[in-house]
């Protein structure tokens, strides 16, 4: 069998709420501002429509007016007076070679102008829109439309004698003042502001909030924690109390009847009353601590000896099935922790071996850069994934005489050495858990550490 590897952390609990609500806040953001660029390319597209529209029926009407009643010099000045135009910047006409033939302002009549859109328009028979300064440095809209004319006199100012009908092409250029259209681009322009406005306060406030939220969450879920272990503390002071003396005393008796016992089938009682008390002798002091880790003790050792030690707690049983991998350092830690968190770790992988060909632990402590780095690694069949989330949640077993204590021991002894714990597991391929020290633990505060 074999599966995906899994790396079981520590994660705190799971904000769903508060980021399902910033998700949302996100997803209005984004429609308010796809909404609001897109009034603002309208209103854009707008304005310039307005231009043109108004443009060419000022262009329409004077071809009319110009067919009726011919060039006469001071046209363009009488139509800009009477006409309702106040947004008529100048009105100019250009014959084919680029002179003017009429503007509103009569002195430029008779110049020449190489005008390279004018040309375009004459060239291609189709009216242009550009933007283009005047010469206080205003920028006006333009529309450069092309007209034929039927005019007498070949174009020229009527005198009243001419009778000839000459057909001629013309450009006549009409420049608007741009400011109606231009508000609606700045009220467009001061909507996009106000929403990005309105979106920069909304998020800074829901961030602040989820902020001071998940201070609020962690901090209740920190205090209900420390209830929840000083409810358990007193619990485990009374069981070792109430518990343990008259539990010595029956496993004192059981022992003394059990040597002089003959009959092997009370022989097997006793025995099963022995082992029983000291499963719940083990127990007792699992739930101690447990629920109440002793204070740091910090002494120096070297971490070889450490291991022989070890070798020697767990037994000569299981040596074979065990390769050891020891720095020969001396560090200063508190070694007793230590010790449980190795004997506890080393015991679950030899449990994950039993029944198994092959099994074997690798134990490997080793310092270095100021940190104690311990892994036990074993090829058994890896965590159950029923239970691996909870794994360090306190009675949380998958063996029939387990207490379900020891990685919670392990965990809440790492967090008063300031370490680390890592659990990585691959069904069918095995389990490798890490802890990292640092060689001068602080001053301990499991809870302190643990959130
Ligand atoms: N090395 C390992 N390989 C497979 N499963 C493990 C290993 N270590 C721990 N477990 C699983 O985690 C559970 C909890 O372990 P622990 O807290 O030490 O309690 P206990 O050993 O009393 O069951 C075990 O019952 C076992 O299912
Ligand atoms: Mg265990």
């Amino acid at each position: 069998m074999s599966g995906e590897k899994k790396i079981y952390g520590l994660r705190g609990p799971l904000i769903v709420y508060p980021t399902f609500s910033l998700l949302m806040l996100l997803l209005f953001s984004v429609i308010a501002i796809i909404s609001a660029v897109g009034t603002y390319k309208i209103s854009i597209e707008g304005s310039k429509n307005l231009l043109e529209t108004r443009a060419i029926d000022i262009a329409v009407n004077l071809g009319f007016t110009l067919e009726k009643l011919g060039f006469k010099k001071d046209l363009f000045p009488e139509l800009t007076e009477n006409e309702q135009w106040d947004d008529l910047a100048f009105l100019s006409l250009y014959s084919e070679d680029g002179t003017i033939v009429l503007h509103s302002n009569p002195h430029l009549i008779g110049r020449r102008q190489d005008d390279s859109w004018v040309r375009r328009v004459l060239r291609e028979r189709k009216p242009k829109i550009h933007f283009s300064p005047l010469a206080t440095g205003e920028m006006v809209f333009i529309l450069d439309f092309p007209l034929r004319l039927h005019l007498k006199g070949g174009g020229q100012e009527t005198h009243g004698t001419a009778s000839k009908t000459l057909s001629r092409p013309y450009c006549l250029r009409v420049a608007l003042h741009p400011y109606p259209a231009q508000a609606i681009v700045r009220r467009s322009n001061l909507q996009l502001v106000l929403i990005g406005l309105s979106l920069v306060i909304l998020w800074s406030l829901s961030l602040f909030f989820f902020w001071t939220w998940k201070k609020k969450y962690r901090l209740e879920i920190r205090l209900r924690e420390q209830e929840r272990m000083a409810a358990l503390g007193e619990m485990a002071a009374v069981l070792a109390h109430e518990i343990r003396n008259p539990l010595s005393s029956i496993k004192g008796f059981a022992q003394y009847h059990m040597e002089g016992e003959t009959d092997p089938a009370k022989r097997q009682d006793m025995e099963i009353i022995v082992e029983e008390a000291r499963r719940l002798e083990y127990l007792t002091s699992d739930l101690l601590a447990y629920a109440r880790p002793t204070a740091l003790h910090i002494q120096e050792f070297s971490l070889k000896k450490f291991c022989e030690d070890l070798a020697r707690t767990l037994g000569p049983k299981h040596s074979d099935r065990i390769t050891w991998d020891c720095d020969d350092y001396t560090v200063a830690t508190d070694r007793e922790k230590l010790m449980q968190i190795s004997i506890n770790l080393v015991q679950n992988a030899l449990d994950a071996l039993e029944g198994t060909v092959g099994g074997r632990v690798w134990y490997r402590l080793r310092a270095e850069n100021s940190v104690i780095t311990l892994e036990v690694r074993d090829n058994g069949p890896g965590i159950d994934e029923e239970i691996a989330e909870r794994v360090c949640e306190p009675f949380v077993t998958t063996k029939t005489k387990g207490t379900g204590l020891g990685l919670a021991i392990v965990q809440r002894l790492v967090y008063a050495l300031k370490g680390r714990l890592n659990i990585e597991s691959t069904p069918g391929e095995g389990t490798l858990i890490r802890v990292d020290i640092p060689i001068e633990a602080g001053v301990p505060d499991p809870l302190e550490a643990h959130y």
